[in-house]
């Protein structure tokens, strides 16, 4: 083989350095700022050049290690047994490939004995138990030698502290590995828990379970919900254990959580299938899985085998495919939100990305204009990840006549006034209160479903609105007649007699969604509902000082006192007498959650229903009930509507009463 290039010698540099920077932001900060598939893609792209130029592969390559550095703040634990990672696959003609080496290894022709499991994405952990009790549990680290967590993990109710006694006898010396994760239901609404105490959220579930689980204090990790799943223990020479399958049995008749999809199948053909099934059922789920982990079942064939420098031979991890695509960036816009944050707003060449035509994607802020070096006419990859608003990950070619670089104007795009970036925050901001976007955002938010729920005032009417002056503030709304909005050119008579319809249903909000409504910074559902379970009526409200609020459970010294501010100010002040002026009856509340017809039950909705599931959710909630977003044991109903899929079919499968809209509206 010839010596590289320097282009080559170049080229690799670059990528170990790229990858080295994504390995310290993934492993040392818990903010990654590429998804894993984009990693990865990477990391194959370094295997390929160094496979065609071995020379290149120096002992510091991060080809040659097994994860990353372990961060500094925790003791160091040496795994008895390294903590592997995983060979790659991207396909079916991929996994064909290493099911070939299985049977070629084994020397075999007849089908494997697979265990599937879900690839769950989290973060590893070992958990080391002597005579049954738990002694220490560690990260994975570098594969080698990771952190001590024992503390931190001993406050996850998932994770055993001790092992039944057979087991302790039988296996005195028993090292549990798994993931510890974030359910997508509790990631939200610790989100919106953080943000209501004034602390930047968590970027996503696997960085939320990361650094939840290495916090210094364990009071914190504590308090955040985490999960750990059970997929395997780390010596497979045990007594009576010998196949994988064994192993998540031994591990469930002890208590573990086991994913609930962990099965044996045989063959190529079934791995296949299964890949599908949980590709389907992928979005269903209540928790992030990046792919699946196909493992040979026998431990005995696991032994044979063996493994290669970083990772096993016997198993394999079958990723899902990144949602990206590539597309021109055709313009920028700058969007004023209801804060008067300017965000800059990338116009794209329509493309479709996992099924969905985008044309929009957000670039964030102007550190992240600056990142990209964006110009218009150039080519960009968009990432779309479930609902999240798509975003531009990165520039692969630039324009060829180079339009102009993409920079944030100084005024504010809706009024004109200087936009600033305050100490600390990331975005710029227009600070005049009568900016029009901004007057925009706030009158949308107002009538949102979670304020005022207002159905039919969408973006554009809320623009005329706001052009014609029939609305200065929000609570202009309620002053709304025919005759004012037949001014209109959107709007006709049956509109307009629509949306007043709606706005008079709507002077009967409870007073969590007015509160809401109001858009107080860092007062969103769930601080608005504790206002309510707290101070009853709004009148309370407003004559309460931050002192009282900061006694809320749940309420932090920010938010109160923000929300003191709020009340103090004349305007708000005069605009929520003008609301009552205008009709809304700023109903006392009354804790419903114990009281309720539904109080103490739990539900899940899945289907098309009539109306969006937001709507079935306040229902059952203001009843008293709880929703969660996955089917379980405590689920006590489904509201299903046509074409429910994996829900429907677990629920049945756990004998859960599965009712429609007309019997919801019985119990109610
Ligand atoms: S087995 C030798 N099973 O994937 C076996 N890993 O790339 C190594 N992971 O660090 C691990 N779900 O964090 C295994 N069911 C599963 C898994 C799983 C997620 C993660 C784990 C590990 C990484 C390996």
């Amino acid at each position: 083989m010839s010596k590289p290039n320097e282009t080559i010698i170049q080229q690799h540099r670059e990528l170990v350095d790229q990858i080295n920077e994504h390995n310290r932001r993934y492993h040392s900060e818990d903010r990654p700022s590429v998804t894993d598939a984009e990693y990865d893609l990477l990391f194959d792209r370094l295997l390929e050049l160094e496979k065609n130029n071995p020379e290149l592969k120096t002992a510091n390559s991060p080809t040659q290690r097994v994860g990353s550095v372990p961060s500094k703040r925790f003791e160091s634990v040496t795994h008895n047994v390294p903590m592997l990672s995983l060979q790659k696959v991207n396909n079916a003609d991929d996994f064909e490939a290493f099911d070939k080496r299985v049977k070629d290894g084994l020397e075999t022709e007849d089908d494997i004995e697979y265990v599937i499991e879900p690839k769950l994405d989290g973060l590893a952990v070992e958990l080391v138990y002597e005579n049954g009790s738990l002694v220490l549990a560690s990260t994975r680290g570098d594969g080698t030698t990771g952190e001590n967590i024992t503390a931190n993990i001993k406050t996850i109710h998932s994770v055993l502290l001790s092992l039944s006694e057979e087991t302790a006898t039988k296996y005195p010396n028993l090292e549990v590995r798994g993931e510890v994760y974030m359910q997508l239901s509790d990631f939200d609404s610790l989100n919106k828990r953080l943000v209501s105490e004034g602390i930047a959220p968590l970027a996503n579930p696997r960085n939320g379970a990361a650094g939840s689980l290495r916090q210094l204090d364990s009071k914190i990790t504590a308090s955040r919900p985490l999960l750990f799943s059970a997929y395997g223990i780390s010596r497979i020479d045990l007594p009576d254990l010998d196949t994988q399958s064994a192993v998540l049995e031994l591990l469930k008749t002890n208590g573990f959580l086991v994913n609930e999809y962990t099965d044996v199948v045989k063959g190529v053909d079934a791995v296949k299938r299964k890949f599908a099934r949980f590709k389907a059922i992928r979005s269903d789920l209540d928790y992030e899985i990046d792919g699946m982990v196909i493992k040979v079942n026998s431990f005995e064939q696991q032994r044979i085998l063996g493994q290669i420098a970083r990772a096993p031979r016997w198993a394999v991890a079958w990723k899902f495919a990144a949602e990206l695509a590539e597309t021109i960036l055709e313009d920028v816009e700058f969007s004023v939100g209801r804060t008067g944050v300017v965000t800059p707003v990338a116009k794209l060449k329509p493309v479709k990305v996992a099924g969905v035509m985008v044309s929009n994607a957000s670039l964030h802020n102007e550190d992240e204009l600056r990142r990209l070096d964006l110009h218009i006419g150039d080519r960009v990859v968009i990432r779309r990840a479930g609902d999240v608003i798509p975003e531009v990950v990165e520039v692969v070619e630039i324009g060829e006549e180079r339009g102009k670089l993409i920079e944030l104007p100084s005024e504010c795009p809706s009024c004109e006034s200087e936009i600033i970036k305050p100490d600390g925050e990331a975005a710029y901001r227009c600070f005049n209160l009568s900016c029009p976007a901004q007057l925009e955002g706030r009158i949308y938010y107002f009538a949102a479903k979670s304020g005022f729920d207002i159905e039919g005032l969408g973006q554009k009417l809320t623009a005329q609105l706001i052009e014609q002056k029939l609305v200065n503030d929000p609570s202009d709304l309620f002053f709304l007649d025919e005759e004012k909005l037949l001014q209109l050119d959107l709007v006709a008579e049956t509109k307009a007699r629509n949306l007043l319809a709606q706005i008079e249903r709507s002077r009967s909000a409870s007073l969590p969604r007015i509160l809401t409504a109001l858009g107080i910074t860092g007062v969103g559902e769930t601080v608005a509902r504790l206002l309510a379970e707290n101070f009853s009526s709004m009148g309370n409200i407003r004559t309460a000082n931050a002192e009282q609020f900061v006694a809320v459970n749940g309420i932090g010294p920010i938010i109160a006192s923000n929300i003191e501010a709020y009340f103090l100010a004349e305007t708000n002040s005069a605009m929520l007498d003008k609301m009552k002026a205008g009709g809304v009856k700023f109903l006392e509340y009354i804790t419903s959650q114990t009281t309720g017809s539904l109080s103490g039950k739990t539900f899940v909705i899945t289907g098309t229903l009539s109306k969006p599931r937001n709507h079935f959710k306040q229902l059952i909630e203001s009843a008293g009930g709880k929703v969660s977003s996955a089917v379980s044991k405590s689920t006590d109903y489904l509201l299903a509507g046509t074409e429910a899929g994996s829900k429907l079919k677990k629920a049945q499968k756990l004998s859960i009463s599965v009712i429609d809209e007309d019997s919801l509206s019985k119990l109610l």
